[in-house]
């Protein structure tokens, strides 16, 4: 490895400077051994165990209209489900037979009270079932304090609210100004959260039309700044039913789009050492093998999806969805793979954020909702 990139990743912390140098690395020997390096990194400071957590995408109706994603509530083509209460309590226990003990329930965001109230209903009931064992993470948007605080006292220990972009410019760019869709708003929200106690997730895409290297490195320093406990990322993927369609010619080629989000994952990991970082599902839609990709980069956080393949089909928020790769299989492969370079798959613990413990100074044993921390 060149000098000057060993001096950066071996510094005790990083300046933005170091971090626009990282993520301007060229592809090939210098990005290999930016992503060899995240991985030695997360093996000290999270380990070699590589959690699961069973994701549930249980309903696509969505009051927003983020300019990029194909499920937006104005796209006339999008084909809208959502799953019944059982529905989803019947999902969870399969899961937990299965061996599930982390599950992340994601939605469009709603904030009527209907919605808030089947959330809560959902929670509680799951975790009722599973005796605490079920680890639930919600992501279903931007809601009040209120509806916060419900779903955390009916069970659920986790958030994750991407900021999709920390600048306020590019945020605009992506998102319609119709009051619905506010820079500040979003990030009060994180903050919300982290008063609650939630261990707290956010993230951003990768390879948007108009981003440049200095405001990936501005997300970094984001994140360290939120204080992040989680964090998933992923390549910005095009979909036609949307209006950021026609940027597509300003894109980067998916190969680069691909290597630019493991390299963001890996920076990442040397700047945050101890969060626990996901390996994003729109990564497979570049690459069959984008998610095993991102652990070697550095991600810690596998995330099968869960939710009943017609539904699977329609939660359609970029082209190309990996809709067919099915929970078992990713485990299989990843099971294997895994333990073929020393790491480990581990269904049966929760995996908290080692960034949460400390962040609000608990020994482990003390987590919230901690029964299956082993
Ligand atoms: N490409 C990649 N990711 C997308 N998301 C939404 N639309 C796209 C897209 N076109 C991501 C957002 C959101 C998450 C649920 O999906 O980051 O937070
Ligand atoms: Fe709705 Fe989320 Fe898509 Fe925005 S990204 S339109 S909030 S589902």
């Amino acid at each position: 490895m060149s000098r000057w990139l060993n001096d950066i990743l071996c510094k005790d912390s990083l300046a933005k400077d170091d971090l626009v140098q990282l993520l301007s690395v060229n592809e090939g020997i210098e990005t290999e051994a930016v992503l060899e390096h995240a991985s030695r990194v997360r093996n000290t400071f999270t380990g070699k165990k590589i959690y699961v957590r069973g994701l549930i995408e249980f309903s696509n109706i969505c009051k927003k209209n983020c300019l990029y994603c194909g499920v937006r509530g104005s796209n006339p083509f999008a084909e809208r489900y959502e799953l019944s209460k059982a529905q989803i309590i019947e999902l969870a226990g399969a899961a937990s037979v299965a061996g599930y003990t982390s599950l992340v329930l994601q939605s469009g965001e709603r904030n009527d009270n209907a919605f808030a109230r089947k959330v809560e209903e959902v929670v509680a009931k799951i975790k009722q079932a599973s005796v605490g064992k079920t680890g639930i993470t919600l992501s279903c948007g931007e809601q009040s304090e209120e509806t916060y605080k419900r779903w955390f006292d009916a069970g659920a220990h986790r958030y994750l609210l991407r900021v999709e972009s920390s600048g306020t410019r590019l945020y605009n760019k992506i998102h319609p100004s119709d009051g619905k869709h506010d820079h500040q708003v979003r990030i009060n929200a994180l903050e919300s959260l982290k008063k609650i106690g939630y261990q707290v997730g956010t993230g951003v895409m990768i390879g948007l039309p108009f981003q440049k290297v200095e405001d990936m490195a501005d997300d970094l320093v984001f994140m360290k700044s939120v204080e992040a406990d989680m964090v998933g990322m992923g390549p910005y993927i095009e979909h036609y039913h949307t209006p950021l369609y026609p940027f597509t010619p300003l894109l980067k080629s998916p190969e680069e789009r691909l290597r630019l989000s493991l390299l963001m994952i890996a920076v990442l990991r040397v700047y945050m050492k101890n969060i626990n970082i996901a390996s994003s599902t729109a990564l497979d839609a570049l690459d069959p093998n984008g998610r095993m990709k991102a652990v070697f980069a550095g991600a810690n956080i596998l995330m099968p999806n869960l939710t009943p393949a017609d539904c699977r089909e329609k939660y359609d928020i970029y082209k190309d969805k990996p809709v067919l790769r099915e929970a078992e299989e990713l485990i299989a492969k990843a099971t294997g793979t895994f333990k073929k370079n020393g790491l480990e798959l581990c269904m049966e613990e929760w995996g908290d954020s080692p960034a949460y413990k400390s962040r609000v100074h608990l020994p482990e044993a003390n987590i919230r909702n901690n029964s299956a921390l082993k």
